[in-house]
């Protein structure tokens, strides 16, 4: 008798099957409320409205016919169960969402520290200002803000009543805990204190109307992630990983957490994806190369992009003087100007610029 088959290989295979309404799989765009498997027995639970049932019916035959080709599946059942009435997760009680203004807001995460997710995340945010749009940057990293070093910021931020104005720089508008206290304060900060410190950087900062705010996520998947997707409306997230192995299992447990919240997973960026050297311009694939495309086509997400690994990345960060503003031209801010591009046709296809719109019928 062949093994049973697993909730992960089951998952794996519902990634073939697309949700007509979104264009994504059914993984990808939420859809796959729960997967029981009891020996060969294998039911699925597949999330949906009124207004498409009708449309997820065949979706639902679909997902039957493929699960019973898996090896061990004795018998599939999948049911169409009913969409909860709010956008998950919903905003806690009496809390009304934040960044209202803002036409998109993006979370930059990673499931693993130090992949280069504050470096993407500026140099992201400065390539979407230099399109023209007007552009926020979030630091939600309270105990390791990165955002004072990397944009070359150490000044205070003025008031304006009790509002807080963000600093300009480079084209955006930015806020990081750092702005506002010396970093081993921040650090002493926990769980609750941290909630709060990230909801005021959002409610009681002066942002005004924005068309993009990029937020710069803390690693891992802790009370920031849940403040984000419980307090934003997110448009997207985009996932860093390096192409070694170890950062790819974290970027899969990234991407998971944000379809576990219904926040569409916009793509993955491989970062320090070669070395390109400065001298004779040899590019070597120092942790190998490609693992992060071949693991987003795994995941079913868009792979969108890879940036070189280059002294002049890291050191510009280290200046203050993000690449992508201060060498355009370079390799690497090109690099980041086809992901801004790419980012931003996702978005804004789906989502109108803040303020207000002519509408043609
Ligand atoms: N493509 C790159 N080329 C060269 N250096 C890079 C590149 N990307 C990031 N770095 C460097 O790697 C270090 C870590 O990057 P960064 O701080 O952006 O990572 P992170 O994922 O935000 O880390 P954390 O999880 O601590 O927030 C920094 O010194 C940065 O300058
Ligand atoms: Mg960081």
């Amino acid at each position: 008798m062949s093994t049973p088959p697993t909730q992960e290989t089951l998952r794996a295979a519902l990634r073939d099957i697309v949700d007509p309404a979104s264009g994504q799989n059914v993984v990808a765009a939420g859809l796959v409320e729960a997967i029981e498997v009891r020996g060969g027995l294998v039911h699925v639970a597949l999330l949906t409205d009124r207004a498409h049932a009708a449309a997820m019916e065949p979706v639902r035959r679909d997902v039957e016919r493929r699960l019973a080709q898996e090896p061990g599946v004795m018998n599939v059942t999948a049911v169409l169960t009913a969409h909860k009435p709010q956008p998950e997760p919903a905003a806690p009680q009496g809390r009304p969402r934040l960044l209202t203004d803002v036409g998109a807001v993006i979370a930059v995460a990673s499931g693993k520290g130090g992949v280069g997710k504050s470096t993407v995340a500026v140099n992201l945010a400065v390539a979407l200002a230099r399109m023209g749009l007007r552009t926020g940057l979030l630091d939600a990293d309270i105990y390791g803000p990165s955002l004072p070093r990397m944009l070359g910021l150490n000044r205070k931020p003025e008031l304006r009543g009790d509002r807080v104005l963000p600093l300009p720089a480079w084209g955006l508008q930015a806020m990081s805990i750092g702005f506002l206290v010396d970093e081993e304060t921040a650090m002493i900060w926990r769980g609750p204190m941290v909630m709060g410190a990230l909801e005021q950087m959002m409610g009681q900062v002066e942002w005004g109307r924005l068309d993009v705010m990029i937020v710069d996520m803390p690693p891992g998947t802790g009370d920031a992630q849940l403040t984000m997707a419980q307090r934003v409306a997110l448009a997207g997230a985009v996932i860093v990983s390096t192409p070694q192995d170890v950062a790819l299992a974290d970027a899969r447990r990234g991407v998971r957490m944000f379809e576990r919240t219904r926040v569409p997973v916009l793509g993955l960026v491989e970062n320090m994806s070669f070395f390109c050297c400065p001298e004779c311009g040899h590019r070597a694939e120092i942790f190998g190369h490609g693992g992060a495309k071949a693991e987003a086509h795994r995941l079913g997400v868009e792979f969108l992009g890879e940036v070189p690994l280059l002294p002049d990345i890291r050191s510009s960060c280290d200046a203050g003087e993000p690449i992508a503003a201060a060498a355009p031209e370079s390799a690497a801010a090109q690099a980041f100007a086809a992901i801004a591009a790419r980012v931003w046709a996702k978005i804004g296809a789906a989502k109108p610029a803040a303020g207000p719109r002519i509408v043609v019928s």
